[in-house]
């Protein structure tokens, strides 16, 4: 692990202008900079960096954060992989944690695998462009089917000669140890006799054209190998063998030259063969990724899920491919992604087909001929079906069992309408086959998992929740906002209590007093019992409330460059719509943040008092409800009055806040 030292000293030197001005054009705007945004497709710049602040925001997408942040977006990089890049950049050294004897073999190895791997993939890249035999043969073989050589050095395709060990000669020449050959897979180690003495080295990829796979951050995990001979008793592909760097189920072909154009596109395109991912990417399509020819697995749908929630699978024609995508569309569908569907024309592969279409021909027909889901299972099956009505509700079970793997409420019910309109069958029978299926599943789930997937409740409840909790958020942001503005600020307060005079008559009594702003919602919340129901916005207050409490300053980069990405988002997300308000008038800066300074206590005052006018009409209608539920019957008398009483209680305290609000107004 990358020690605390090496990560401060990262974030202390990085500069986020200089780490972003790497990927993006920013031109100075005042005492920010500005850019098109790497995110989005755009005219006119929306993205902003402050070097103030160490932080950026790009207003048409919503993402924002730090040096760190922009490379896990923009590179996708890990968290180390970003601290690592920066280290580089930078020259700083990175310390390691101490690691276990076994750790430490284990990294070491995979670290040596890595760098045999880089190494071979230069070499067949090099063999192939520079060699002789190289040129006739393996070059030739690409140009043949139409690969350009822009498109065979971007995925750096390599051919190995057809030598018994020609490569492994020259890896171990350049010193890199047969140990790790071996563990790659590169090199085919066979001993001759019982005593090991005689050691006998092949090539694995001898005489094949090479696909170098790479990691979505572009290391070398492995190979795909295509023999140029039409014999069908040789293999068409040899493959890498399973190793600690290499696993199959986990990788997706071309990622590392798709990631950018998936995030921008905001779709992937799923794709069989290592080909059609060229062939495509040639013809202009750059969101491209194989599964490489083996069933779809959930971690490669978790990989296009860090890049965008849609996938558009593609297919040849044949029986065999289409059963296989079923499958896949299922567990995209589990995993909450969105997917939709494209057959190519009968004996056509997305290679074939790209091949002699122009890349806006290819466009159009990915685009007039993707299909969601239900029409592609629908069309498909329903030919099978015909007028049999047992057929039928067989392939409307089948579907609905798709849509009841979609996560979400909404979208299971937009689902199941166009289902109904499709196959012609009312909405309630669907619902009742769903919650029936849905029902199954979360049984099942919650023998093997403590999965959180709720129950089918109907969408109408639901929205009226989400309005509630919008408006709670809304109270909640604006409060974390003020901490972080103005936490440290000391600021004179008025408070009104009333209070009884002798005579018994009501009077309004005024007191000053001065307080720190994070202090004075502290108090407040604290009186009331409030937390934060949002759990990033609870996390960051309690961190405040950690620093009030030690007389320590709330320091707004702890929270911007915080290890937790999460927090460091949201408090960015802040930041920057502060800034963008002050900068879309450039002019009148100093006249809003003085007049916020001015109207400091009277911000703070409201937004307290408007959070508990919240809680409290919460209170009001949870009991009012209470009160009106059927079973009436079942409440005890007593209680009702009880109930009742809490009501006017509470109304009357709601009273008593709008009153104070509007003397603060
Ligand atoms: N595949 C494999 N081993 C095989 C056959 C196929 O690993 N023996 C994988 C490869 O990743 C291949 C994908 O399955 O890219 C699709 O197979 P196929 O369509 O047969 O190969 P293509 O890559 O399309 O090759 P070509 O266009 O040259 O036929
Ligand atoms: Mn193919």
């Amino acid at each position: 692990m990358i020690t605390k030292n090496t990560i401060d000293k990262v974030f202390e030197t990085a500069q986020v202008e200089e780490v972003i001005g790497d990927f993006v054009n920013l031109k100075k705007a005042g005492a920010n900079y500005k850019g098109l945004s790497p995110f989005a497709d755009e005219k006119t710049p929306s993205f902003m960096v402050s070097p103030v602040k160490q932080i950026w925001k790009d207003f048409s997408t919503g993402k924002g954060g730090n040096a760190i942040t922009f490379l896990m977006e923009h590179e996708h990089y890990s968290y180390p992989e970003a601290i690592r890049y920066l280290a580089k950049k930078y020259n700083i050294e990175i310390e390691e944690t101490i690691q276990s004897d076994e750790q430490k073999q284990q990294s070491d190895e995979r670290e040596s695998m890595y760098l045999v791997s880089e190494f071979a993939k230069n070499y067949f890249h090099d063999i192939l462009l520079n060699s002789e035999k190289g040129k006739a043969i393996g070059l030739s073989y690409f140009k043949e089917r139409g690969f350009s050589d822009e498109i065979i050095k971007k995925f750096e395709l390599g051919y190995g000669l057809n030598d018994w060990s020609a490569f492994t000669d020259e890896a171990l020449l350049k010193k890199y140890e047969l140990e790790f050959l071996e563990k790659t897979g590169l090199t085919i180690v066979k001993k001759d006799d019982e005593t090991n003495s005689v050691q006998r080295k092949f090539d694995r990829f001898k005489g094949r054209v090479l696909f170098p796979i790479q990691s979505m951050s572009g290391r070398v995990l492995g190979f795909g190998g295509r023999t140029l001979l039409t014999d069908k008793k040789v293999a068409k592909y040899v493959n890498s063998p399973e190793s600690i760097i290499y696993h199959k189920s986990k990788i997706l072909y071309g990622i590392y030259q798709a990631k950018q154009s998936i995030a921008k596109e905001d779709n992937c395109y799923l794709v069989e063969g290592y080909t059609d991912v060229i062939s495509m990417f040639q013809s202009g399509v750059e969101n491209v990724v194989a599964s490489s020819g083996t069933a779809l697995t959930s971690d490669q749908i978790r990989l296009v899920n860090r890049l965008t929630p849609n996938i558009t699978v593609l297919f040849d024609g044949d029986a065999a491919g289409i059963r296989a995508s079923i499958r896949g569309i299922d567990l995209i569908l589990e995993q909450g992604m969105n997917v939709k569907v494209v057959a190519f024309p009968d004996g056509e592969d997305p290679d074939s087909f790209a091949k002699n279409k122009t890349q806006s021909e290819l466009k159009e027909y990915l685009k007039n001929n993707a299909q969601d889901f239900i029409q592609f299972k629908t069309s498909l099956l329903l030919k099978e079906t015909q007028n049999d009505p047992i057929k039928k509700a067989e392939l409307i079970r089948n579907i609905v069992i798709s849509i009841s793997k979609i996560p979400n409420n909404i979208q299971r019910e937009i689902y199941i309408q166009e289902c109904a309109r499709i196959m012609d069958i009312s909405e309630n029978v669907l619902f009742n086959e769903l919650s029936q299926n849905r029902k199954k599943e979360q049984r099942e789930a919650s023998k093997t998992s403590t999965s959180l997937s709720s129950t089918f409740t109907g969408i109408k409840k639901e929205t009226k929740q989400a309005e509630k909790v919008d408006e709670l958020f809304g109270i909640e942001k604006k409060l974390i906002e003020i901490l972080l503005l103005y936490g440290n600020n000391e600021v004179d307060f008025v408070d009104y209590t009333t209070v009884i005079d002798d005579d018994g008559k009501k009077i309004i009594e005024k007191e000053n007093y001065t307080s720190l702003v994070s202090n004075e919602i502290y108090i407040h919340l604290q009186d009331d019992e409030i937390e934060f129901t949002n759990p990033i916005f609870l996390k960051i207050y309690h961190e405040i409330i950690h620093k009030l409490n030690q007389n320590q300053n709330i320091s707004i980069d702890s929270f911007t460059n915080h290890q937790n990405m999460e927090i460091a988002t949201v408090v960015t997300n802040i930041l920057m719509d502060e800034e963008k308000h002050v900068l879309s008038d450039w002019e009148r800066k100093d006249i809003i943040v003085k007049s916020k300074d001015k109207h400091l206590p009277k911000l703070v005052t409201d937004v307290i008092y408007n959070l508990r006018r919240f809680l409290i009409e919460q209170k009001i209608k949870s009991l009012i409800n209470d009160l009106n539920s059927s079973n009436a019957a079942e409440i005890i008398m007593d209680n009702r009055d009880e109930n009742m009483e809490m009501v006017l209680n509470y109304t009357s305290l709601k009273q008593l806040l709008f009153e104070k609000l509007n003397r603060v107004l």
